[in-house]
């Protein structure tokens, strides 16, 4: 029986259960944590620790790793660099309600040896440590990577989410970060 056979009220219905898909899609909303302007929706700002172990990297006139604030999530990105004189833990840490979570960040492809472009990050979500980390050391090509995810996450349940992003401490860690973005659904 083709469509055309089916009685009226059968073929609207076809219709409706066609268009399922992208009504889907639709609603697939992502949502945006920046750095600096905070939460798309509710506007919140990420914290960060120790408050003055971070720059604002796009206006920073002391930071060595400098990249191209054109091409950074509306502009910003928040910087960090321990070394192992250091005793402090630094973290970013921001609260959302979903399902998937996305961190991006701008990673350093530096040829100055001079300058800590290691990342090392290690990352908890409500009190657990996951197992994922993310560790990068410069290719010394002299190129930065934006838009550069360091964490995927999908499947959570759909509840308030406390994440928190580390910094690798201790006497051989030197280590830096770029945060630029978070994106959640
Ligand atoms: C390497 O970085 C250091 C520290 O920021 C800076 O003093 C030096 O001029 C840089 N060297 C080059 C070749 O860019
Ligand atoms: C990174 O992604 C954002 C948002 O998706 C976009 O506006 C920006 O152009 C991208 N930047 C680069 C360098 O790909
Ligand atoms: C995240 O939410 C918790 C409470 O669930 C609160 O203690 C914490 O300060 C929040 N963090 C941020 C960055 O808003
Ligand atoms: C990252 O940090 C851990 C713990 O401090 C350390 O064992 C590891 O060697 C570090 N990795 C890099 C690439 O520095
Ligand atoms: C920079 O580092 C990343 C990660 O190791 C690598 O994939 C990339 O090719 C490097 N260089 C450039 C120019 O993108
Ligand atoms: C740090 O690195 C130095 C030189 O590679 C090494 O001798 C020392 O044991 C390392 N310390 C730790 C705690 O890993």
């Amino acid at each position: 029986m083709t469509p055309r056979c089916l009685p009226l009220y059968l073929r609207i219905f076809a219709l409706i259960i066609a268009s399922y898909p992208f009504i889907g899609l639709a609603q697939t909303e992502f949502r945006y944590i920046d750095d600096q302007y905070g939460d798309s929706v509710s506007g919140a700002i990420p914290t960060y620790e120790p408050s003055g172990g971070w720059a604002d990297g796009s206006t920073c006139t002391g930071c060595a790793i400098r990249p191209d604030a054109k091409q950074a999530f509306l502009g910003s990105w928040h910087d960090s660099t321990y070394d192992a004189s250091d005793k402090h833990l630094r973290t970013v840490q921001f609260n959302f309600t979903g399902t998937s979570l996305d961190v991006f960040c701008i990673i350093p492809n530096l040829s100055n040896n001079t300058v800590t472009t290691t990342y090392n990050l290690t990352f908890n979500l409500d009190d657990q440590t996951l197992l994922q980390t993310f560790e990068h050391e410069s290719d010394y090509t002299n190129r930065f990577l934006y838009n550069y995810s360091v964490l995927s996450l999908s499947s959570l349940a759909s509840v308030h989410h406390t994440f928190t992003m580390l910094m690798a401490t201790g006497v051989n860690s030197s280590n830096t970060l770029q945060f630029d973005y978070a994106r959640y659904t």
